[in-house]
């Protein structure tokens, strides 16, 4: 039986995850597939309590006893330099080697698409962020801190296994999910050395994908092109800080930031899951924030347990929540949180009854 880590976190993170963990009970009661999960409050109030973010024993026992991790989400202000969440969240990216950062950005309903749809075409991306290394991998220092002679080095680090793993993986994403275009994206022209690798890696895989339609592009001209025509690009292999740009902006064409899910994978390995969206600390409380993000993640979980049919009827079911105006109201909508995750878990529960017990 797949056993899950519930980490609420902090800020709206408790509220969102609530939600997503109403849809699991639904699928537990209602599914054949059963699941067994346990809370972790692994959360700024604990860190100001105690001054612990995140133990080494807490690191091996959620890589060891776990399937996978749900994560609401992470930042407060009583913590400025958030360094909880970042031991938490980074620390576990790092330690469970969780090096393929999955963002799938879709417009399922244009009307929330701050752009006009394209003649017939509909936005379909799928980000493959690499996550183990890059500029976030703390490499640098400061010499002369706080003087006018302060030097402060941040190191982009890009190895070869770093760079072949990730690519590989979007690679065969492309293929399973039958989608026709990969495009590396990078800063050749400025970051040579990277830019190097990143294409001599990207060309050598590609060979033995001879059906794929191959692109590089500069992440300037992604970010424009994202604008210009978000229903050109299916499939995006880019390294950490460009992708975790690129995944915002992308989040913002597919209606809003409370929609896009991500998936944090080490594949065959482990995985942690969370909404794009961040701990929204202003509206904290008050049971507005978007529980579609942290329920769309329960459908890339189930897509981690194999489950892909469960993963599709539950995408379908948010499709219908916002079609029937059903939303929160960054979309615009008059319902809550709870009011969001409520509908969506009955009309799945409805769905998966008529269905049988074998949906
Ligand atoms: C994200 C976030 C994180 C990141 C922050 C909170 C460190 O922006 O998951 O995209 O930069 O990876
Ligand atoms: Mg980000």
């Amino acid at each position: 039986m797949p056993r899950i880590a519930l980490i609420p976190g902090d800020g709206v993170g408790p509220e969102v995850l609530g939600e997503a963990a109403r849809i699991l009970r639904v699928l537990d009661q209602t599914s054949s597939l059963r699941l067994e999960m346990d809370e972790w409050p692994l959360s700024a109030d604990r860190y100001l309590e105690t001054g612990i973010a995140i133990t080494d024993d807490e690191f091996s026992r959620l890589e060891g006893e776990y399937q996978a991790i749900l994560l609401g989400a992470l930042g407060d202000p009583r913590v400025p330099g958030n360094e909880h969440a970042r031991d938490i969240l980074l620390g576990l990216r790092f330690r469970l080697d969780l090096y393929v950062n999955y963002r799938p950005c879709r417009v399922l309903l244009p009307a929330h698409s701050p752009l006009r749809a394209p003649e017939g075409g509909k936005m379909d991306l799928h980000i493959f962020r690499e996550n183990t290394e890059g500029i976030y991998a703390g490499m640098g220092g400061t010499l002369r801190a706080g003087t006018r002679d302060e030097v402060a080095i941040e190191e982009d680090v890009n190895t070869w296994k770093g760079v072949d793993r990730i690519v590989r993986a979007a690679f065969r994403f492309a293929e399973i999910r039958g989608l026709t275009r990969i495009t590396l994206v990078d800063k050749a022209n400025a970051m040579t050395h990277a830019g190097g690798l990143w294409r001599r890696v990207f060309t050598e895989v590609a060979e033995a994908y001879p059906d794929l339609e191959t692109e590089a592009m500069y992440v300037d001209a992604m970010a424009m092109d994202l604008i210009r025509r978000p229903d050109h690009h299916r499939v995006v292999v880019t390294s950490n800080l460009f992708g975790d740009i690129l995944s915002d902006l992308a989040a913002a064409l597919m209606g809003g930031i409370g929609l896009a899910p991500s998936a944090n994978l080490h594949p065959g390995r482990h995985a942690l899951f969370e909404p794009v969206h961040g701990s929204a600390p202003d509206i904290a409380g008050e049971g507005v924030a978007n529980p579609m993000g942290a329920i769309f993640c329960v459908s890339l979980l189930l897509d981690h347990l194999g489950e892909e049919k469960l993963a599709r009827h539950l995408e379908a079911t948010i499709q219908d929540a916002l079609r029937e105006g059903v939303v929160t109201p960054d979309l615009g909508g008059t319902s809550d949180t709870v009011g969001v995750g409520r509908w969506i878990a009955d009309r799945l529960a409805g769905n998966l009854a008529e269905d049988g017990p074998h949906a």
